[in-house]
């Protein structure tokens, strides 16, 4: 495994959705650079743009969504330049899709195994005798007791954790070089989801996967991430390595993404907190941030002028906020007491 090679590598990615109510612009000038083994977070609020930034980089938004600029490089192959029949081969073969919502994505009429051995046959032309053999074999390696028995189990005979289990294998059954999970826990309860997201992590680890991670909880990337790319209003507006972000955010959104994430020290003492509004409609985009309605350090320049993602310091951290100095020297319970 060579942790520097790029595997998927976007460059100023841009989608929309194109609806009767008006351009949904959903992702906006997204880069990022993956090498094999790494994990990227892509951290956000509901509707910020993390789906479809997942999708339009597997080139599968749905109805009305288009892409409308920008690069997708995987393993140095431009994306965009694929027919559909190429897409299809890269989808679940070379790049691995967890979507959020196994039950929705599972058929209930089709066995645990079953799930498996079809992507095995279709992917990889195996013969049923070994897809099925690679079948048990995945199902123990995503720890679900008794495989043989459970390669006879319907979706609904499994729990949502082992479901979310069967996902993992499907997605990892064909070795992709990417694994794109969307939101994968979110279903489950809080030690299943622990448990899940370790045995992401080291399988990722163990077959040097580039693993792109979705989630609204900037504390499941704790511990998972190399690097962090926090979207608000289908633009990144911070990015940097996972500890530089939790030691020194820079966007005044991070900080309260930050004060959401509950601390195993301070329970009892401080409530979950919640940023207050709401992500902005992105039919009508303001000029200027977007975060501006919802942010205490705001001033005109920031209603009237889009801030840049600008380096912030020689370590490949990015800020796109015109205040981003000031952040750094607030105390996050400042903060708190300005917004609150
Ligand atoms: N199929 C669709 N048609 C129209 N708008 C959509 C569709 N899917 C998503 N959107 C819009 O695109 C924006 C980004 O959505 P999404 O990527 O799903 O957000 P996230 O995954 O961060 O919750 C939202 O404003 C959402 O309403
Ligand atoms: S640019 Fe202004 S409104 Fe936007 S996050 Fe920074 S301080 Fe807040
Ligand atoms: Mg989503």
């Amino acid at each position: 495994m060579d942790g520097s090679r790029p595997i998927l590598q976007v460059q100023g990615l841009s989608a929309a959705f194109f609806t009767r109510r008006g351009v949904v612009r959903a992702v906006n000038d997204v880069s990022f650079s993956l090498a094999a083994g790494q994990t990227l977070g892509v951290v956000g609020e509901s509707g910020c743009g993390k789906s479809a930034t997942a999708m339009a980089i597997l080139r599968a938004l749905p109805f009305p969504g288009r892409l409308t600029g920008g690069k997708v490089l995987f393993e140095g192959e431009d994306l965009l330049a694929k027919s559909e029949p190429e897409m299809q081969r890269i989808r679940g073969r070379r790049i691995g899709m967890i979507p959020q919502d196994p039950t929705a994505s599972l058929n209930p009429v089709m066995t645990a195994g079953k799930h498996i051995i079809e992507v095995l046959q279709v992917h990889l032309g195996m013969s049923h005798a070994e897809a099925r053999e690679r079948a048990a074999e995945l199902l123990h390696t995503v720890g679900i007791p008794e495989p043989e028995l459970r390669l006879h189990a319907y979706p609904h005979q499994l729990s949502g954790g082992m479901r979310q289990r069967l996902m993992i294998a499907m997605a990892i059954a064909c070795r992709p070089a990417a694994l794109i999970a969307d939101e994968p826990t979110t279903a489950l309860d809080a030690t299943v989801q622990a448990q899940i997201l370790e045995l992401l992590r080291s399988l990722c680890a163990q077959l040097g996967t580039a693993t792109m991670l979705i989630t609204h909880n900037l504390g499941v990337v704790a511990g998972l991430c190399d690097t962090v790319l926090i979207m608000y209003a289908g633009r990144v507006v911070e990015q940097a390595a996972t500890e530089e972000l939790f030691a020194r955010p820079r966007h005044p959104y991070t900080v309260g993404l930050l004060r959401c994430v509950p601390r195993v020290d301070q329970v009892g003492l401080a409530e979950l907190w919640s940023i207050p509004g709401q992500p902005p409609d992105l039919i009508k985009p303001l000029p200027g941030c977007a975060f501006a309605p919802r942010c205490p350090l705001s001033s005109d320049e920031c209603w009237e002028a889009l801030p840049p993602l600008a380096p912030q310091g020689g370590t490949g951290h990015l800020c796109a906020c015109w205040h981003a100095d000031e952040v750094e020297g607030l105390k996050t319970w400042k903060l708190q007491e300005s917004l609150g």
